[in-house]
Parts: structure tokens; C-alpha cells; sequence
């Protein structure tokens, strides 16, 4: 980590030096589609990062990371957030190009949508990374930059797996992101790949899922087949509409689908709302909730027993490879990738970070001592 920090501060020197009589102003957040930026000073932004939403602490501490990174590599600071709309989202890429960026960092709204903005980005010579979420049906992405998301999928089945032991019948409530997500795809196929064998040979019962029911014998899915059951289990990664859909779940289950029951919720925000749920019904003596993103209030929640794990993404990593990436692309180089992803319309280098499984075994470890989290924000740390 100190040699990243070193080189990223070296890199910055080098950029700032290049980039002579460019401002250093920091910009704070520019909020919700605002356009603030830089009106007033004649500093320009190299680097533009666009995020979905503020609502969601899981893209508060990619902010964060971004605005510390980017100021520490010496460029002028621009975070603005979509706040759910692909529309704002367009607006926000646009306001960026009127800056002069050079490099756009943009995790999308919508994969699919944000191919209109990408590619006015493109056409301004601008050079795109997607980040986190994959941009899909259009050459003007260049590079993406994120976490191994089938490996989130594949720990948060595990767990389930695991905590399930020799166990038969356990009542299996499925729950997904948004399909216009390309990530709630890839988090269920590793879900999938796990659970499905533990489905078949009787461990559990999907609880509240025809479409999945109606391919429980299939090892791998198709992407259509994916896609009915997420269009059946989706959050839309809206904790209200998790909250609703668990309740509405609920309701419908009859006697056999209650007891000691495993849920399959795919991040954090949506597990707390669904964890509620279930805490409170009085025929579930027990559940097992996954999650991922180790959102603070989730990481209070799996040290209460009320989540029982979710997914450490060091945004720390994934911010600096994506800045890395930018000093790499304003200094002529190609940047470093290790994989490709195919985004329907190209094979996209890639870098890709791999993750963590965090329970109450282990938050002190993994989030304290690495110095993500103060333990001061917690309670009931050992
Ligand atoms: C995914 C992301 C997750 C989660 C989710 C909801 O694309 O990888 O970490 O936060 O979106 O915003």
C-alpha cells in the first residue's frame, strides 16, 4: 500500500509538471447533476469522475477515496453524482467535457444508457474508463476497472453453503441488484455456480423464485434465464423496494418456508432492509443474510448478528487504479490491465481487483487494522 501511495504521488509530480499553468483548485462535491464545478476560476479539470448515487454509502466511500486520491496525484477534483438518472448522469459527462477533461472515470447509472455519454465523451477525444460497472453495446469504453464481481457472488453463496452444514429443505429466499446493472448479473452467476449444486442434491428449497425453480436442475444459466429470475428478485438495489419485496415474500410463504432460513441479498443496503424483515417474522427462528460493500451500518449490523457477512471492495484500490490508469493515459502510455471483459460490442482491457469476506470473525482485521474503518465508529469490537 505505502509503495502504491509513493508511486501515485510520484505519477501526480510528473502529471502536475506536464500539465503546467493547469489549476489545482480542490472542487468539492458538485452534487446531484450540478454543474458548480469550476465556474468563476479558469482552473481546468483533467480528470472527471462521474458516481450513481449519493443515497448509497457504498459510492460515499468511493468519493471519498477519489477526492483524497486525485488531490494527492495533483489534479483539480471533480466527483459528481447521478443520483439515479441516466439523464443527469449525460448532463454531469457533459458539464466534464466543457471542463476540458482528458479522462473520464464513470460508473454508470444504467450500462446500458450511458452508451450515449460515453461515446459524446469519446468524440471529444476524451478517454473512457468504466468504473465498477461495466458500460455495455458500445466501442467507446476503454478500459474498465473493477472488482471480481462473480467472486462477490460466489463468497456470498458460499457462505450460505456453509452456514447451512448438513442441513435439508433450508428455505432459500433469492434476491438480486438491478438489471440494468451488469454487476447484479455477474454477482448471481456466482451465486448461482455455488447454490445451484446445493439445490439439487437437497440442502435447500428456493423460497420465493419460479424462474429459478424452473431452472434448478441447470448448472450454468443463459443470460436470458438470468435475467427472468432477476427480473423476478430485483431490489432494483432500492432498499425500499427490498424491504417491500421480502415483506410481500413473506406473506406468500407458507409454514415449510419459514424456520431457519438463508437469504441471498446481494448488497449491503438491500440486506438491512430485508434482514428487518425477516428479524421480525415471528415463524423465522433463524436467518443467514449475505451482503457486500461493508457499508458502516453493515459492518454494525454483522457485529450485532443481524448480517451475517458481507464483501470488503477496498475502494482505496480501485479509486487508485483508476487514477493510475488516467496519470498512465495523460503521460502517452497504455495503462497496465490483466484481463479483458466482453461488453457485448468489444473485449475491454481490464483491471481487476479481487475482494474479501468479512464476518464477525474478522472486521477487526480486515477493516480496522487495514485501516479502512476507526474502530471508534463501531461498537462491540473485541
Ligand atoms: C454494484 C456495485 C455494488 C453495489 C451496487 C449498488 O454495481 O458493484 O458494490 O453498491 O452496485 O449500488
Amino acid at each position: 500500500m505505502k509503495k502504491k501511495v509513493l508511486s501515485l504521488l510520484l505519477a501526480g509530480a510528473m502529471v502536475m509538471s506536464m500539465l503546467a499553468g493547469c489549476g489545482s483548485t480542490k472542487q468539492t462535491d458538485a452534487g446531484a447533476g450540478s454543474a458548480a464545478a469550476d465556474k468563476g476560476s479558469d482552473s481546468k479539470v483533467e480528470v472527471g469522475v462521474v458516481l450513481p448515487t449519493k443515497d448509497e454509502p457504498r459510492w460515499l466511500q468511493d468519493q471519498s477515496q477519489f477526492e483524497s486520491i486525485l488531490g494527492d496525484a495533483g489534479f483539480t477534483n471533480q466527483v459528481l453524482f447521478s443520483q439515479g438518472s441516466s439523464a443527469t448522469e449525460k448532463t454531469n459527462v457533459e458539464t466534464l467535457l466543457n471542463q476540458g477533461i482528458k479522462v473520464l472515470i464513470i460508473c454508470a447509472q444504467d450500462g446500458a444508457a450511458a452508451s450515449a455519454a460515453v461515446e459524446e465523451a469519446k468524440d471529444a477525444g476524451v478517454t473512457v474508463i468504466a468504473y465498477d460497472r461495466l458500460i455495455t453495446g458500445t466501442d467507446a469504453v476503454d478500459y474498465y476497472v473493477t472488482f471480481d464481481s462473480v467472486a462477490v457472488g460466489k463468497a456470498q453463496g458460499q457462505y450460505l453453503v456453509d452456514n447451512a452444514g448438513d442441513k435439508k429443505d433450508v428455505p432459500l429466499y433469492l434476491y438480486a441488484g438491478a438489471a440494468t446493472d451488469n454487476n447484479a448479473f455477474l454477482f448471481f452467476q456466482g451465486a448461482w455456480e455455488v447454490l445451484q449444486p446445493k439445490i439439487a442434491d437437497g440442502t435447500f428449497v428456493i423460497a420465493n423464485s419460479s424462474e429459478a425453480e424452473a431452472v434448478k436442475d441447470k448448472a450454468e444459466l443463459t443470460r436470458e434465464e438470468e435475467g427472468k429470475i432477476i427480473g423476478q428478485v430485483s431490489t432494483d438495489w432500492d432498499f425500499n423496494v427490498a424491504k417491500s419485496k421480502a415483506e410481500s415474500n413473506l406473506t406468500a410463504a407458507n409454514e415449510s418456508m419459514k424456520g431457519d432460513v438463508a437469504v441471498l441479498a446481494p448488497n449491503d443496503g438491500t440486506s438491512r432492509s430485508i434482514a428487518d424483515v425477516f428479524a421480525t417474522d415471528k415463524d423465522v427462528t433463524s436467518y443467514a443474510i449475505t451482503g457486500q460493500d461493508t457499508e458502516k451500518a453493515s459492518v454494525q449490523y454483522v457485529l450485532d448478528g443481524k448480517q451475517s457477512m458481507t464483501v470488503f471492495k477496498d475502494t482505496r484500490k480501485l479509486a487508485a487504479d483508476s487514477v493510475d490508469m488516467a496519470v498512465s493515459i495523460l503521460k502517452g502510455e497504455t495503462p497496465k490491465t490483466d484481463t479483458t471483459y466482453d461488453n457485448d460490442s468489444k473485449e475491454v482491457p481490464a483491471k481487476q481487483t479481487d475482494i474479501q469476506v468479512v464476518t464477525k470473525d474478522n472486521v477487526k482485521e480486515a477493516l480496522i487494522d487495514s485501516g479502512y474503518y476507526e474502530a471508534s465508529e463501531f461498537t462491540g469490537l473485541e
